[in-house]
């Protein structure tokens, strides 16, 4: 049976470089393709985040499209493929190494979907966004300046720079917390199954939010990798996917009004909980 959704997800992914944002959106853009339309939008020069969703048929990146006078896009599905499970897929892009600015591709997406209407009326009932890194890169922060109402799920793993990455995101998020961007809570995506990890579940509730997922680092993800699918995809019934499919319920049932104000730790108070998490 189908279910009813309050009203559409906009989702945006944030975190350190290479914790698994990209794993984690796509795994997620496939689960709620089942019984929603879904776009699925790659805020990262490299342009790798749609790789496991359209291994039959990449995207353009969007920023050739949107500096082509002689043929512009006039609308996102000018922008979009197809990929897998029926997931609409778009590829930011960026400039050519050593040509300038990293974030250029992000802001003129955002520019052309605000210009175009996408953030008023679209069919789409998920809207994800795989967000780059950088916390400083003026593409980090398009989607919150320019896809509010928008919920955020932060990745992180046990280390400690990953929660300080995601304590950076925090702020932003307290930064345009009017404007109705709010924070769904950390994805831990364990880079040491072994590893302690209840730090990381103090950390969050120092934020003001919770650890919404717990994924196991496992040799599947290699492999669904190298086939260039999602591991939902590739192993429907193994641990990961159990997670993922939780994932997708908790954030629909997530209610922005009721997740509370964001608090980032000032650098005093990060050190001394992370001090406290250490081996004694
Ligand atoms: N739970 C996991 N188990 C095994 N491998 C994983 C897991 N999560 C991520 N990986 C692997 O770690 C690598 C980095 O992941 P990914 O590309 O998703 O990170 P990212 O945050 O999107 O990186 P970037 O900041 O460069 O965009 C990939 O090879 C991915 O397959
Ligand atoms: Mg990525």
């Amino acid at each position: 049976m189908k279910k009813l959704y309050k009203r559409p997800l906009r989702l945006a992914v944030y975190g350190k470089g290479g914790i698994g944002k990209s794993f984690v959106s796509a795994n997620l853009s496939v689960l709620f393709a089942k019984d929603r339309r879904v776009i699925h939008v790659g805020c990262d020069p490299k342009g790798d985040s749609t790789r496991n969703l359209t291994a039959q048929n990449p995207p353009e990146p969007a920023l050739g499209k949107l500096l082509d006078c002689a043929a512009p896009p006039e609308s996102v599905s000018d922008l979009v493929r197809q990929g897998i499970r029926g997931v609409d897929c778009v590829e930011a892009g960026g400039p050519e190494p050593g040509e300038g600015c990293g974030g250029m591709g992000i802001l003129k997406l955002f520019q052309f979907l605000t210009r175009t209407g996408f953030f008023k009326e679209s069919d789409y009932q998920v809207q994800l966004f795989d967000v780059l890194g950088d916390v400083v890169c003026g593409g980090f922060v398009a989607p919150m300046r320019f896809a509010a109402p928008l919920t955020i799920l932060v990745v992180v793993s046990e280390e400690v720079h990953s929660l300080f990455a995601a304590n950076q995101v925090a702020k932003a998020v307290r930064r345009y917390a009017d404007s109705g961007v709010s924070l769904a809570g950390l994805v831990l995506n364990r880079r040491d199954n072994l590893a302690r990890v209840d730090h990381v579940g103090r950390f969050a509730e120092a934020l003001g939010t919770t650890v919404i997922a717990d994924l196991l680092r496992t040799p599947e993800v290699f492999d669904a990798d190298v086939a260039r699918k999602p591991v939902v995809v590739q192993e429907p019934t193994g641990l990961l996917a159990i997670e993922f499919h939780l994932l997708t319920e908790r954030l629909r049932e997530f209610e922005p009004e009721g997740s509370g104000t964001v608090t980032p730790l000032d650098s005093a108070t990060f050190d001394a909980l992370m001090f406290e998490a250490a081996r004694p």
